[in-house]
């Protein structure tokens, strides 16, 4: 069967992220236009730099784990039952951490930096600042987050949807099916014939649009997702 499942924050939870639109909402004490856009990192760009350096930092203090519904996730993919296309809206490392062997990182990765001058990504696990030098060109005061902002245009569209196209099934976990274009990708799957199916803790804007909701903390419902694909 052709899987394409879509990730979002709620399945990071448990491990301690913060999702975008809960109560401890990460928005929260920030507007979304002062760090979350080209215009703001042009205006402002070291308190964009400490926003995502405070949120890497964080992701690397020890304390967050991928926990058992990324663990799922890569055992599905692993067992080669099914072709699994993981798309997640994350840019968490939990997916990788937890096993599995290749994610499509729509909304970019906090782990990795991006030159504006020469365009090279690379690995990052320190602060970025103003002083930062891009290891490819030697540039300085050109490096910014590897992360899709408002107003950009998200990764890994075209291979997004040639994997919708041909797909079974398609599964949406922990999304609040708010923000598009990944909001749309069921709509999507349901006019390439797919079965659609969502897991989430609460009614999503997107639920109706579902086959099937089923409604829990992504890491009960997962795994037990996972053990009826590969019972
Ligand atoms: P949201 O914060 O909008 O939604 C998270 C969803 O997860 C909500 O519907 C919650 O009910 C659900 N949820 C919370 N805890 C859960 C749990 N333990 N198990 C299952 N579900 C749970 O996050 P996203 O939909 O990922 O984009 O947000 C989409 C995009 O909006 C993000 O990628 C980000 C943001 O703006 C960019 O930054 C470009």
């Amino acid at each position: 069967m052709n899987i394409v499942i879509l990730t979002g924050a709620g399945i990071s939870a448990e491990s301690g992220v913060p999702t975008f639109r809960g109560p401890d909402g990460l928005w929260e004490g920030h507007r979304v236009e002062d760090v979350a856009t080209p215009e703001a990192f042009e205006r402002d760009p070291q308190l964009v730099h400490q926003f995502y350096n405070g949120r890497r930092a964080k992701l690397l203090d020890g304390t967050i784990h991928p926990n058992p519904a990324h663990k799922a996730l890569a055992r599905l993919a692993m067992l080669r039952a099914h072709r699994v296309t993981l798309v997640s809206q994350n840019i968490d490392d939990l997916h990788e951490r937890g096993g599995s062997p290749a994610v499509l990182h729509m909304h970019g990765e906090l782990l990795k930096s991006r030159c504006t001058e020469c365009e090279s990504v690379a690995v990052c696990r320190e602060d970025l600042s103003r002083a930062s030098i891009c290891g490819a060109c030697g540039g300085i005061d050109c490096l910014r987050p590897h992360v899709v902002w408002f107003g950009e245009m998200p990764f890994f569209l075209d291979e997004i949807a040639a994997a919708i196209s041909t797909a079974d099934l398609f599964v949406a976990i922990g999304t609040s099916g708010l923000v598009y274009p990944a909001a749309g990708f069921v709509s999507l799957a349901r006019d390439a014939g797919a079965r659609t199916l969502e897991i989430n803790l609460e009614a999503s804007a997107a639920s109706g649009v579902f086959h099937e909701s089923r409604r829990g903390k992504a890491g009960d419902l997962v795994p037990e997702w996972v053990e009826e694909m590969t019972r």
